[in-house]
């Protein structure tokens, strides 16, 4: 086991929006575990995390394994010594409608997108309750407030997963007062490899909807989860922040 000053968990960090936590994590001195099932992208993103001159460590796990959660946890644990922030990240797309999803796929996407997040919480709250302190962030998504848009790659399952991600966070934040805090980021369109087609289709609808008039970078919400994950002192916990250039402004 080798202490290290901070460390952080990110949990789909192969790409997209992970991949941009990790490293905006990596930047502020974070030893950083990444987990994600694209081992090939995974390792890509781990390089460039260890080229920062941190500890980085790639797990390829699927977050909606429960024990598997536990265990890592703990092999993460005994390789930094200490654990700081979790991210939780990972989530699948849901397109289907009402009219035509499975059970089978509603719970396939539940597993992931709202138990996964559950697993992660549960392996890490004794080790920074331990500790005597701790911040988790959720990423969460604008459309648990307004449901899917036309620009969505996902439907209802995925908004209503992301809803219960707030809830979750609240809930969380009350629990896990005063040691560790809670706080949520809801994306808006944000271009990443799993929305880039979507988007680009309604690119014109999606810049007029927008008052910052252009779509969002995995490095917008990176902003800010790095500020939920380090600003100190901290005063804030079972927050949502929507971060998507104001598109969804009441
Ligand atoms: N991109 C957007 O416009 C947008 C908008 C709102 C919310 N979000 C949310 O932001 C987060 C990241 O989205 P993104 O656009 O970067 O997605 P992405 O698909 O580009 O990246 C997600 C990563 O999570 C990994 N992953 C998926 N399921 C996993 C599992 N079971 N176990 C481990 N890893 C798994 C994937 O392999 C991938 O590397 C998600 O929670 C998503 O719901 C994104």
């Amino acid at each position: 086991m080798s202490e290290v000053r901070r460390s952080a968990i990110v949990t789909g960090a192969a790409r997209g929006i992970g991949r941009a936590c990790a490293l905006a994590l990596a930047r502020q001195g974070f030893a950083v575990a990444l987990i994600d099932l694209r081992e090939e992208e995974l390792a890509a993103t781990v390089a460039e995390v260890a080229g920062l001159g941190v500890p980085a460590l790639p797990i390829v796990a699927d977050t909606a394994d429960h024990d598997g959660a536990k265990r890592h946890v703990a092999e993460i644990a005994q390789r930094f010594g200490r654990l700081d922030v979790l991210v939780n990240n990972a989530a699948v797309p849901q397109p289907r409608r009402i009219l035509e999803i499975t059970e089978a796929e509603w719970d396939a996407g539940m597993a992931v997108n709202l138990k996964g997040y559950f697993n992660w919480s549960q392996a890490v709250a004794p080790l920074m309750l331990q500790g005597g302190g701790g911040r988790i962030v959720n990423i969460s998504s604008v459309s648990a407030h307004t449901g899917p848009r036309i620009f969505s790659v996902s439907r209802f399952a995925y908004s209503t997963a992301k809803a219960g991600i707030l809830g979750m966070t609240r809930a969380l934040a009350r629990e896990l007062a005063p040691t560790i805090t809670v706080n949520a980021v809801c994306p808006g369109a944000i271009e990443t490899e799993r929305t880039r087609a979507s988007l680009g289709a309604h690119y014109d609808h999606v810049i007029r909807e927008t008052p910052l008039g252009r779509l969002g970078t995995p490095d917008d919400i990176a902003v800010v989860v790095a500020f939920l994950a380090t600003a100190t002192p901290m005063y804030m916990t079972g927050e949502v922040i929507d971060v998507d250039g104001g598109a969804n402004i009441n």
